[in-house]
């Protein structure tokens, strides 16, 4: 059931009411980032209420001790956790002796917003005590221009009646993740200084026995107030800090508090420089909030200019992509190549892992669209530089090559269930897949011929080894794998996995004769007649009867039937049925053969897109969130324009209605990156096939209009469709386009009927 949290807004998440049932959702959606941290929308007066508390810094992590029933060969010994770390927001507060917490205290005229303009998150409320009324106005964001710099401006105003009011400022180490194997902490204190009005806490990722990075990370922060009040400055204990202020409150006058905290870490900073390195950050902060907003509102409107997607017609569309892009920029703007994108990004603890398939399947043609070149080529090293862990990872499974992870912060595998880790291999083929994409898109063959060509001749050596032969078919085939729709597990020759392991072997094979010369790889005529043969005699599972391509080899004698054939209460399966139901049924988790079919678009005829579609979408559940975007724009590209909207609408407000009632976890942030895609690949119909650029618009009806910036090949266009379709060339020289199906020089601008 389909349930708004938020009004609808073009720029921002605004309610004005507090809902404390869904508090878990509305604290996932009010999360805020800025690549280099983030934290989910908690209270900085603390609430005892249901809360996953949550503050991330990019790239620090720990190894939890696998926890599994039963041990399996080739396991990970450890999961790769997001932790928690340090909370610097919190500011606690009492009004004459109360503790204010939403939960307990009585108040009237709640709002929050989270404006998407400037990543700025508000919230205010008046407090109503028997004799008085104290309005409390709390703005917080993580500044884009000074990545270690977070600002919080809490504001009082009396209303009626006067108060004593205590705010206590605190940097509290005693945080804990919810999603521990053994209720370990994961951090130990190094040091906690207070000097000059300022608190320092310095905390260590604790010695784990897997001898992995250990990450110090330390807080400085200070307090500044409008009124009168002498700080009172305490260590509590080696985790936790405050400085607590006391002031009094007449009847019509306001005070106002700025706390500024500056966080560095050990992945940028040696822990012996962190205290002076913080110290020098701050002091070369503005010290007041207005001059902070406005650098912030600057740095995100210049991102919004090159970004933004303009949608008329339908607010709930428009809010709905902007808030996509919102939390995606504030996850991963590509300015570390160390970092990568999680799938909750800085919004809850679930999944764990830094880097899945999700980043070359969904997130590097988003990336390719919407900033430059290296933004992408950033995410393609980060692989390269990972290739020895992904060698290791396929010894572990006793295979030759690399072997690309589920679930990794430093390239080794730290996913644990054998149906994922040891089968959903499908994911090494996405991995080539981005080097093409980026290669295609870019026209820069660079990386291809020299990093590229040594991550593909691996990925390539993989496959060569875990296909095997099957005498009676005469055919290569690849059994007990999980493709895309983990909904099913050791299944043989599933389609997708089948179709891009020998598209990888293709494509590697040509790669090398063109670049191999020139490089450092060697591959041997006979490991390349090897390929050749795996390529001519791969199986690919189809139904000539049907005239579809075949998910695996039993697909077809299941009990087929469409999810419309189900009760709505049985939805979503995964929170209704057994698993074991869930594996015999024919319901489709995600994109399948679908996936295989978008990735090579050019590869299959209208009439064997239509085909497959018709048959698999309406098997398909959706349940993972990277599903909608891939149907809706294979939906856009055969004309079921209605589909194409529907699933527009699920992937475009998957978090925003919370579809998949998972929210509360955190957000769905790699397939956010679906939104754009579904606008600009699927209504705009772009293509890029052939290294040529191409658009077919059409106008959701309900819409007057959309429009939107991409890069491309050291242009950059804009796209403008209403009942004229408008391209500009707004930067770079003549490119030829093809628009519907009409070639074009684009030397300025053109415009034709939409069709
Ligand atoms: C999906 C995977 C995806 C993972 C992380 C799972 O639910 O099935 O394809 O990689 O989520 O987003």
């Amino acid at each position: 059931m389909k349930q708004s949290y938020f009004e609808i807004h073009p720029w921002a998440l605004a309610t004005h009411k507090f809902n404390d049932t869904t508090n878990l959702v509305t604290e996932s959606l009010t999360s805020i980032g800025n690549g280099y941290m983030g934290m989910r929308g908690n209270f900085e007066e603390g609430y005892s209420g249901k809360s996953l508390k949550g503050t991330y810094i990019a790239g620090v992590w720990f190894p939890d001790k696998t926890r599994v029933g039963w041990w399996k060969n080739g396991y990970p010994k450890y999961f790769g956790k997001v932790i928690n770390a340090v909370d610097f927001i919190s500011v606690k507060i009492t009004i004459d002796g109360h503790a204010i917490d939403l939960a307990t205290t009585p108040y009237e005229d709640y709002y929050q917003q989270l404006n998407m303009k400037n990543g700025i998150l508000t919230r205010s409320y008046t407090v109503v005590l028997s004799d008085t009324k104290t309005r409390i106005n709390f703005s917080r964001f993580l500044s884009i221009k000074t990545k270690e710099l977070a600002v919080q401006q809490i504001e009082f105003e009396q209303i009626a009646g006067n108060s004593t009011i205590t705010v206590e400022s605190q940097l509290d180490g005693t945080i804990t993740n919810q999603d521990t194997n053994y209720e370990e902490t994961f951090w130990e204190p190094i040091t906690s200084t207070i000097e000059q009005n300022a608190l320092f806490l310095s905390l260590k990722t604790k010695a784990n026995p897997f001898g992995t990075e250990r990450f110090t990370v330390s807080a400085l922060t200070d307090l500044q107030l409008t009124v009168n009040a002498s700080p009172q400055l305490k260590k509590v204990n080696d985790l936790l800090l405050s400085d607590t202020r006391e002031f009094s409150l007449q009847e019509g006058t306001n005070a106002s508090l700025l706390k500024r905290t500056v966080i560095v870490t050990s992945r940028n900073i040696p822990d012996s420089e962190h205290q002076t390195t913080a110290k020098k950050i701050l002091a070369d902060t503005a010290n007041n909030f207005a001059d902070l907003e406005q650098e912030q509102t600057a740095a995100w409107l210049k991102r919004w200019a090159t970004a933004d997607i303009e949608i008329n017609g339908d607010d709930a569309a428009q809010q709905s992509i902007r808030f996509n892009l919102f939390e995606l920029f504030s996850t991963y703007y590509g300015e570390d190549s160390r970092l990568n994108i999680g799938p909750k990004g800085f919004t809850g603890e679930k999944y764990g892992g830094a880097t899945y398939w999700d980043t070359e399947a969904y997130a590097v043609p988003f990336y390719l669209g919407v900033s430059e070149p290296k933004v992408t080529r950033n995410l393609l090293l980060y692989r390269y530089l990972q290739l020895p862990q992904a060698k290791h990872n396929a010894a572990e499974q006793g295979l030759a090559g690399a072997l690309y992870p589920m679930v990794t912060f430093n390239g080794i595998e730290s996913h644990n269930e054998w149906e994922i880790t040891f089968e959903e291999i499908h994911r090494n083929g996405a991995m080539a897949y981005a080097i093409y994409n980026y290669t295609n898109y870019t026209g820069d063959d660079s990386y291809l011929a020299k990093e590229g060509l040594e991550v593909l001749v691996e990925i390539s050596r993989f496959w060569a080894d875990r296909v095997h032969y099957s005498k009676r078919k005469k055919q290569y085939m690849i059994h007990g794998v999980t493709g895309p729709n983990e909904y099913e597990n050791n299944v043989n020759n599933n389609w997708y996995t089948n179709y891009l392991a020998r598209w990888v072997l293709t494509y590697t094979k040509h790669a090398y004769e063109t670049y191999g010369a020139q490089s450092s790889v060697d591959v041997s005529s006979k490991e390349l007649a090897k390929w050749q043969d795996i390529i001519e005699h791969m199986y690919l599972p189809a139904d000539s009867e049907l005239g579809i391509f075949v998910q695996h080899d039993t697909f077809l004698d299941k009990d087929i039937r469409p999810v419309t054939s189900l009760p709505s209460k049985d939805l979503p399966l995964n929170q209704h049925w057994s698993w074991d139901k869930i594996l015999r049924s024919p319901f489709i988790k995600q994109a399948d053969v679908l996936q295989g079919i978008y990735f090579f678009g050019d590869q299959f005829s209208f009439e064997e897109k239509k085909r497959n579609f018709d048959f698999y979408e309406p098997l398909t559940v959706h349940e993972s969130s990277l599903s909608p975007s891939i149907h809706s724009i294979i939906a856009s590209e055969i004309g079921e324009y209605d589909k194409a909207i529907e699933m527009y609408n699920r992937t475009a407000r998957l978090d925003l209605d919370n579809y998949n009632h998972d929210t509360d976890d955190g957000l769905h942030i790699t397939s956010m990156t679906g939104t754009w895609l579904t606008i600009v690949q699927g209504f705009a119909g772009m293509r890029t096939w052939n290294g040529e650029l191409s658009f077919a618009p059409f106008l959701p009806h309900n819409w007057s209009s959309y429009s939107f910036h991409i890069n491309y090949r050291g242009r950059t266009l804009q796209v403008i469709v209403s009942s004229i379709v408008t391209i500009k060339l707004v930067v770079g020289e003549t490119l030829p386009i093809k628009l519907y199906d009409k070639n074009i020089d684009l030397t300025d601008t053109i415009k034709v009927s939409l069709k």
